[in-house]
């Protein structure tokens, strides 16, 4: 696992738009495994700066959601499909039918669970995903307790994530379940990048840096993986080790 620390949230973003892009630069098909929070708005609003001076970087590039809510309509304001369109996908030129988010109303969650994972397997695999990570260490909706050899499922989120999303929900009770790509095919992705920033990160990113392994803590999966790049911020890596 490589580390690197940035000065502030600035730089971080920076730093991980940079990434984003040159891998499309060195591959204009990548298939990427994409974040929703608040962290990564930073990234994509330098992504999408640095497109508006290139305007083809998305031409065709494949993206894949990590998650979305449960039973909430697509067009509700804290859906992630939502998310996607006002953060990136309305302002770069990727081509809609190379947009997939998990549908959360689909009729039957395992099989939306099944068609999610073929979708990627058909599309050559995931080659960079960009990952958030909870302050319990969850990765994607993946919360402690999830097998590391997980695929697409349907999870029942905790109190913790329920109240850290409630922002988005102010009409409707937060959703209580959450359809998500497994640990286990995250894993599959060919490079990984994790994003941790702010104080409210600091437990999460020591405990990480630790090297502990364990279902409690999903992101110490990533240990596991031979091409993962975190990304902190000195406010998140301080009394970390850093
Ligand atoms: C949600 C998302 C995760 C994200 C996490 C952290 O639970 N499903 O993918 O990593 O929030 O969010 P934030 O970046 O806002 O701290």
């Amino acid at each position: 696992m490589n580390w690197e620390t940035l000065a502030d949230y600035p730089a971080l973003s920076t730093r991980a738009a940079s990434l984003l892009l040159d891998g499309i630069r060195r591959d204009p098909k990548l298939v990427l495994g994409l974040p929703t929070g608040n962290t990564p708005v930073g990234m994509y609003e330098g992504v999408i700066a640095e497109c508006k001076r290139e305007y083809h970087c998305f031409r065709d590039v494949v993206a894949f959601n990590l998650d979305e809510y449960v039973g909430i309509p697509r067009d509700h304001p804290g859906s992630y499909y939502m998310f996607m369109q006002a953060h990136l996908y309305s302002h770069v030129d990727i081509d809609d039918k190379n947009t997939y988010i998990p549908n959360g109303r689909a009729p039957d969650l395992k099989v939306e669970s099944e068609r999610y994972e073929r979708a990627i397997r058909n599309a050559g695999g995931l080659g960079l995903t960009v990952l958030g990570l909870g302050s319990n260490g969850h990765i994607a909706f993946n919360e402690p307790g999830t097998p590391f050899e997980s695929r697409t499922h349907v999870v029942a989120l905790s109190e913790s994530t329920r109240r850290a999303n409630a922002a988005f929900f102010l009409d409707q009770p937060v959703p209580t379940h959450a359809i998500t790509m497994g640990i286990g095919t995250i894993l599959e992705s060919r490079a990984i990048v994790l994003l941790a920033s702010g104080a409210k990160k600091r437990e999460a990113i020591a405990r990480l840096r630790s090297g502990e392994q364990s279902v409690d803590f999903p992101a110490s999966a990533l240990w596991s993986h031979p091409n993962v790049l975190v990304l902190v911020d000195e406010a998140a890596a301080r009394g970390a080790g850093s």
